[in-house]
């Protein structure tokens, strides 16, 4: 594999899988794709493949951990053996640990929580194909399964990541831009309402550069929402019963 600074990240204004700096990979979203879950989608973002699977509400357990006021909103991201290069280790690590916390808080907000006291929302993200990009992948397909899932929500989240690349700020970064760039910042919003849920960043960008980065992934949010919205309205207009 060649080192970061023997790529040729920008080549006569493109990158290095031909895009421009302010375009997304391909989007695909499927609703409704699992029978047993109450809510699913599965999702790509280019090469990323991953599946969504939302429980609930349903009865919390443990009890202790019962909120009396509102559901507890539960969030498990996993990366599948297959998913890396390398085969990856089963089970949870840091980093997952971490992707979960950040995509909770990343849908929770438009949650509507109160109605249903004491009971836990669960949501399952697995990545089947990784490619750079998987939370953002991720919080995009959790947000359609909860609203597949029938959970009463304000709005849906979405989200991509922006970054730094051959001194270019670009939209949603693969896996070479992500692992030998110089900055990644992914991103979730409410996007109708330019409300940021979720913001983390790996490396150096100046607060011009931020800016730039900002109204990139505002941009690319607003298309993924129609994409969303598009997905869920094709399920629910439809007259096909649920997944075989
Ligand atoms: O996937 P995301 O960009 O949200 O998270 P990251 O930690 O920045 O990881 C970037 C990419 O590195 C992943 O999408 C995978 O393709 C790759 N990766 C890997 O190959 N093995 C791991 N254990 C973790 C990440």
């Amino acid at each position: 594999m060649k080192k970061g600074e023997d790529i040729e990240f920008i080549k006569e204004g493109k990158r290095v899988d031909g895009r421009g700096f302010d375009e997304l990979r391909d989007i695909k979203i499927e609703v409704g794709v699992l029978k047993r879950a109450d809510g699913s989608c599965y999702l790509e973002l280019g090469n990323n493949k991953v599946i969504a699977a939302v429980y609930g509400p349903r009865e919390m357990h443990p009890r202790h951990a019962q909120d009396a006021k509102m559901a507890v909103v539960k969030f498990r991201y996993n990366m599948a053996p297959f998913s890396v290069d390398d085969r990856k280790r089963p089970g949870p690590d840091r980093r997952s640990v971490e992707i979960s916390k950040v995509s909770r808080e990343a849908v929770e907000p438009v949650i509507i929580k109160e109605y249903y006291p004491k009971t836990a929302i669960e949501v399952y993200v697995e990545i089947l194909q990784s490619d750079a990009g998987t939370r953002t992948a991720g919080i995009n397909a959790a947000s359609v399964a909860l609203a597949d899932a029938g959970i009463p929500m304000k709005d849906l989240v979405s989200s991509v990541a922006v970054g730094k690349v051959g001194g270019e700020v670009v939209l949603d970064l693969n896996a070479v831009e992500d692992n030998y760039g110089e900055a990644d910042m992914p991103i979730a919003m409410i996007a109708r309402r330019n409300v940021i849920t979720a913001l983390q960043m790996d490396g150096r960008m100046t607060k011009e550069e931020i800016e730039k980065g900002l109204k990139l992934a505002m941009n690319a949010c607003h298309q993924i929402y129609e994409l969303q919205r598009t997905a869920l309205l094709k399920r629910y207009d439809s007259s096909e019963d649920r997944a075989a």
